[in-house]
């Protein structure tokens, strides 16, 4: 029996379309950087794994930065190569032993967020949680996509981290983007990096070396999924049941995955572009691939009032134990009145504060980013969020200031750090808000060569239009997009959709995971992903936050993943999980349960 780790449910996030915060800390990579040298890894055509922290096996994949060049697999010394770093917690059998099941591809979100991080804090419980003992043992097998933490090229526009900083701080004080001039500063701060990014690209080429960000659309990434997939099969040919009975053994190998919030973007991708190479895929989070690559940003926080007032309830529920909660107050929404109103007081009226030595401005887009935030993990994040908020409605922003997920900036180490990070693995990743905009603009090229200052006034407006409280904060991702200059030669624009896999193959529809009030990712999305899928199903964990394996603990839910991974089987479509854990003031940890 295994005990479920708490990190499981303390993720938290920077990132937008990301349920894991550690993912966005420049230090964790540092960490692991210390601990494992990658620049001794030679990139190579084939995978080839080297034993690296304790247990893991790592490995930096070499692939065409263009796929438009390579329609198969060919080494070819003369186009320009990324090479995908790999972190692989291997299976408890060898690939010799018949329950070998092959590797189960994982992806956190962000986009941007690393997945050899991910791997690193918990293949070993999403291991437990899948692997069935004797019968079916898993790799789980993390990597950054193109442009993200240790996959070089690097995504990177600046040359340090104390420039990054000094541009990153100076954004986040300007005035609201819900005011004219607010909106204009920061479309033009966007102009500004995506201007940056282009210098630091033709500098690239002049230098003779190759820049990501042409090439780090997700359509590359599911494209580099497959050659993960096949070079994996490769390594293990000869040894018997290669891939696992359902995955692989036959025909072509397939993919497995798990995927969470972007990373559901990225398996819709993939099952959409290769649908004969689905062996299983698990989508948790569900982003909507034709809102998201028309670039209309019209469904992403259409459930974020609703999550808002889940937390005002549960604040008002606890009583006196809610230090945001009034004794006059009647009903929650007598919290949420006085919340609304420092947000609208601060979009007019922003305040400075005195914290770590310096004078930083408190804006609305600060109490937004907070509440934003603290959405993602609700179990984790309600009693802290109420002490924020409590603490800057008495004009205390000392709480809020503290929180790094949120404050970007606020510990600069290395800020006078030279940075070239782009054939090597960087030292540290801290450039994944670079990294999440090329991703996401690159996907987004419907709107390309309308993105001026008229269309961000219109995207600002149908965002805050979902939801009041997020909007402003979450405007920071459409807006990123403002004259971003790159246009990917190798793309996938939809339809997303896959046919029903046919009886008796190997192949299994997708598995579609949400909870019940995601304010990143709302259910509707899920069902709607479901429709376009043939024979995939939908479950709902009666859960608030984002995504149902991150947001709570649901043995139902764990029972469907693990059921799914062995037999390819989907449980009915809409069927619901209760989870074992709802949040609460005081916080009270949901304990880890046997696996
Ligand atoms: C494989 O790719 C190479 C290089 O792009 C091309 O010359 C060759 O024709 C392709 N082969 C097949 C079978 O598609
Ligand atoms: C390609 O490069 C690798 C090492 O970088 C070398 O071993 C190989 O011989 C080269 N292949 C060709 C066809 O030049
Ligand atoms: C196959 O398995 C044997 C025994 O475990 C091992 O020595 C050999 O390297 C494996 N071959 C491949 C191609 O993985
Ligand atoms: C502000 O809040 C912090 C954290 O709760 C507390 O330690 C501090 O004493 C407060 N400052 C004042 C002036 O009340
Ligand atoms: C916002 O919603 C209002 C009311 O539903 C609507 O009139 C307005 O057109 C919307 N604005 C945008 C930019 O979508
Ligand atoms: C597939 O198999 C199921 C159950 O065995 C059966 O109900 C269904 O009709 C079959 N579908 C097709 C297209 O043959
Ligand atoms: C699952 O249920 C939803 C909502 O009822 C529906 O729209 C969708 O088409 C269903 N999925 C499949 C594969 O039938």
């Amino acid at each position: 029996m295994r005990v479920l780790s708490p990190i499981w449910t303390l993720w938290s996030s920077t990132l937008l379309l990301s349920p894991t915060a550690a993912l966005q800390r420049p230090l964790r990579t540092r960490e692991l950087d210390a601990a494992f040298d990658w620049t001794a890894i030679v990139p190579t055509h084939d995978l080839q794994y080297h034993p690296c922290y304790d247990t893991f096996q790592c490995a930096r994949l070499q692939v065409p930065l263009d796929w438009t060049k390579h329609s198969n697999t060919t080494t070819n010394n003369n186009t320009a190569h990324a090479a995908i770093a790999i972190v692989t917690l291997p299976a408890t059998v060898p690939p010799t032993d018949p329950a070998y099941a092959g590797p189960i591809l994982i992806n956190p979100g962000g986009p941007g967020g690393s997945g050899t991080e991910m791997a690193l804090g918990i293949a070993a419980i999403i291991q437990s949680l899948v692997d069935v003992p004797g019968v079916r043992h898993y790799d789980i097998l993390g990597f950054d996509p193109r442009g993200v933490a240790l996959t070089t090229p690097s995504a990177s526009c600046y040359a340090s981290q104390f420039d990054r900083a000094a541009d990153g701080m100076r954004a986040d004080g300007m005035p609201s983007v819900l005011e004219g001039l607010g909106l204009k500063m920061k479309f033009e701060m966007a102009r500004g990096v995506a201007g940056l990014c282009a210098q630091a690209t033709a500098a690239a080429g002049a230098a003779g070396e190759a820049s990501v960000f042409r090439y780090m659309s997700t359509a590359s990434v599911a494209r580099d999924m497959l050659e993960i997939v096949e070079r994996v099969h490769a390594l293990h040919k000869g040894n018997g049941t290669v891939g696992g009975k359902a995955c692989g053994g036959g025909g072509k190998p397939k993919l497995q995955y798990l995927g969470f919030s972007y990373g559901s973007l990225l398996g819709n991708t993939f099952a959409s572009m290769f649908p004969d190479r689905i062996g299983r895929i698990v989508v948790d989070g569900i982003v909507d691939g034709a809102d998201y690559v028309a670039g209309t940003w019209q469904k992403n926080i259409d459930d974020g009032e609703a999550a808002i007032d889940i937390f005002y309830r549960t604040c008002f529920d606890a009583g006196s134990a809610c230090v945001l909660r009034q004794s006059t107050d009647t009903s929650f929404s007598d919290i949420r009145v006085r919340v609304d109103a420092l947000l609208r007081s601060l979009r007019t009226s922003p305040v400075s504060a005195i914290h770590n030595n310096r004078a930083p401005m408190i804006t609305s887009y600060l109490v937004s980013e907070t509440i934003r935030t603290a959405l993602y993990t609700p179990i984790a994040t309600y009693e802290s969020l109420s002490r924020k908020l409590a603490g800057a409605l008495a004009g205390n922003f000392t709480l809020m200031l503290s929180d790094d997920t949120v404050v970007r900036f606020s510990h600069p180490t290395d800020v006078c750090t030279e940075e070239k990070p782009n054939t090597s693995p960087p030292k540290s990743y801290n450039f994944a808000d670079e990294a999440s905009t090329g991703i996401i603009c690159s996907d987004s090229q419907a709107s390309a060569g309308t993105r001026d200052l008229a269309w961000a006034a219109s995207t600002v407006g149908r965002v805050t239009n979902q939801s009041s409280t997020i909007g402003e904060a979450w405007s920071k991702v459409p807006l990123a997009c403002a004259e971003w200059p790159f246009t990917p030669p190798y793309a996938f624009k939809g339809p997303f959709g896959s046919p029903a896999p046919k009886n008796g193959s190997d192949a299994a529809p997708l598995l579609i995971l949400s909870t019940r009030t995601d304010h990143a990712t709302p259910l509707a999305n899920a069902f709607a992903l479901s429709r376009l899928h043939g024979g995939s199903a939908v479950v709902v964990q009666e859960s608030v936050g984002h995504c149902a394996l991150m947001a709570s603990v649901s043995l139902c839910t764990y029972g469907i993943v693990r059921e799914y991974f062995h037999t390819g089987k989907v449980p009915a479509n809409g069927t619901v999980c209760e989870a074992e854990c709802a949040p609460a003031i005081p916080y009270k940890a949901c304990p880890g349960l046997p696996a």
